[in-house]
């Protein structure tokens, strides 16, 4: 339509909401990482983006957690709430919101989202809320209800989730989800989506779940407090995961689904989780959403978990790993690039000291941080410290420089499979090919005799390394931004817009003295402190 402005394309990502019952550890800063890098990578690409991520504050674990600390559980969540908030400074997260379940605007948006479910008819119409009688095993640290037939029996006749969670008894009335009738609707609606539960590997898992049949889930609570309150009947709370879900549209606007965020946003492109909680968001979330007729999110992402030198992450192991320490060790962008390198994302992975240190030492150090500081400093001392200006180019310039074009369509495709490892892997493949033209080239034995194809040469090395921090810069915010500093790249000149010639770092243009950007990792010395 003549004289209208295209509206951008819009992307919504939610990271799971944290529970406070405990510090943030290694595995929530993952989460929220991978959620940060695709904000960040659509922003660049011309996308307005909403990033969520927030705590998880009401239930039972959270409750007793308070009760060992010895505070009223709001003071209690205030506290530990703050620490996640923390951490995603911290962690130079860039998230737009962070939401907490105990606002008031998220009670009101759970008790809306109960009241919807409540006046529907399920598929097969009947109400889709009925009051009822809980008799069965639940597992506090999971928030979660087992059948008898997935527990196992441990020490002292005590009985465990297939997580390794202790579960206990529970009998008390409890309002129940009709969910059994949703078992239809659920497995045409993942044939319609294929796309709608990644990695394809987990879609089947809850395919079968699904399959295998349905019960109807209690979602109401009367034995503690700690909750949202059941409308119109305050003896019972919420169960936590009704509430907790509801966060993803609290946070745009609802109930009210005129606000512009909610028409703006709704639904979300994206909730990122790891594995262990992919069935509440592949199997109950759609089923509430479709119960309070609402739209149903477009996918879920379920991630592997991390262990420490091999060994599963616990408290009671002594082998938490805190998100802290190891930035204080590694560096920010040194863990933010390892984190999202090292494992095919959506598989486990494994930390360890030597894994984390090579990966440093030979991809960030030597690969890209000795690209940049050879051809940035021949620039320095060869060229007065200003971009060359460049001649005609040869074959092998043109074959460089279209790597480096290329890479933003590879890596759409990469992004919006959530393939971060296979991302970092097409960047490095232009890391590489450009240091084998470095070497091929050795513009250092042309200062003499060709300077002015030594001039082609490092230019078509900055607008290498342009292409590469411009794209590198949703993993790692500064050092990126610190490249691109030093290719006297303006800030507001570093968007997606502006990769391929149209960008091109103009002739002339003065350049700062180099430095590196990717310090070796240098073991301390043997008794050293
Ligand atoms: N509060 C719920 C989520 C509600 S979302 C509506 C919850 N919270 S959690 O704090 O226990 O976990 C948050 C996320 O951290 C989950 O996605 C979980 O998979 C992830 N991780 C916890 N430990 C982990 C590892 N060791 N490794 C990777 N991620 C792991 O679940």
């Amino acid at each position: 339509m003549a004289g209208s402005t295209p509206q951008p394309r819009r992307y919504y990502l939610t990271t799971p909401i944290y529970y406070v019952n405990d510090s943030p550890h290694i595995g929530h800063a993952y989460t929220t990482l991978a959620c940060d890098v695709l904000a960040r990578f659509k922003r660049l690409d011309g996308y307005d983006v909403f990033f969520l991520t927030g705590t998880d504050e009401h239930g039972q674990k959270v409750e007793k957690a308070a009760q060992a600390a010895g505070l009223e559980p709001q003071a209690f969540t205030d506290k530990v709430s703050q620490n996640f908030r923390d951490l995603a400074k911290f962690m130079n997260y860039s998230n737009d919101q962070f939401i907490r379940t105990t606002e008031p605007r998220h009670i009101e948006a759970s008790q809306a989202i109960w009241r919807a479910m409540a006046a529907t008819k399920s598929p097969k119409g009947r109400d889709n809320i009925y009051l009822g009688k809980y008799a069965g095993w639940y597992a506090v640290r999971d928030e979660a209800f087992y059948g008898e037939g997935e527990l196992k029996d441990g020490p002292g006749g005590k009985k465990f989730a297939p997580s390794g969670a202790e579960v206990e008894w529970v009998e008390e009335p409890s309002y129940f989800f009709r969910l059994s009738d949703w078992q239809e609707t659920l497995l045409e609606f993942y044939r319609a989506q294929p796309d709608f539960i990644a990695p394809e590997t987990r879609r089947n898992e809850v395919v079968s779940f699904v399959s295998s049949g349905l019960t109807d889930l209690s979602i109401s609570r009367t034995t503690f407090k700690w909750g949202v309150p059941v409308p119109g009947d305050p003896a019972h709370i919420m169960y936590v995961w009704v509430d907790a879900l509801t966060n993803y549209i609290t946070a745009v606007g609802y109930p009210d689904e005129n606000s512009p965020n909610f028409k703006k946003y709704w639904p979300a492109n994206l909730h990122m989780v790891g594995k262990d909680i992919l069935r509440f968001h592949a199997v109950y979330w759609p089923a509430f959403l479709m119960a309070a007729k609402l739209a149903v999110q477009k996918r879920v992402f379920a991630h592997g978990w991390w262990t420490n030198e091999g060994q599963k992450i616990s408290k009671s192991l002594g082998n938490v790993i805190d998100p802290f320490d190891l930035v204080k060790r590694y560096g920010l962008d040194q863990v933010r690039y390892f984190l999202l390198r090292e494992v095919p994302f959506g598989n486990d992975g494994d930390f360890s000291h030597r894994t984390i240190v090579t990966r440093i030492n030979s991809e960030l150090a030597n690969d890209l941080g000795n690209l940049a500081q050879r051809a940035l400093s021949m620039i320095n001392r060869n060229c007065a410290a200003k971009v060359p200006q460049p001649g005609t180019l040869s074959d092998e310039d043109t074959k460089l420089l279209d790597q480096a074009y290329g890479l933003l369509a590879a890596l759409r495709v990469t992004f919006d499979n959530q393939a971060f490892h296979e991302a970092l892997e097409t960047v490095w493949r232009v890391v590489r090919a450009a240091n084998g033209y470095v070497d091929h080239q050795a513009p250092w034995g042309l200062r003499k005799t060709d300077p002015a194809r030594m001039a082609t040469v490092l230019y078509v090395l900055a607008e290498t390394i342009r292409h590469i921090a411009t794209v590198l810069q949703p993993f790692m915010p500064d050092a990126a931004g610190r490249m691109l500093d030093q290719l006297g790249v303006p800030a507001d000149k570093r968007s997606f817009a502006l990769l391929g010639p149209a960008g091109a770092v103009a002739p002339g243009t003065t350049l700062p003295a180099p430095q590196g950007v990717f310090p070796r990792y240098v073991e301390a010395a043997e008794g050293a402190a």
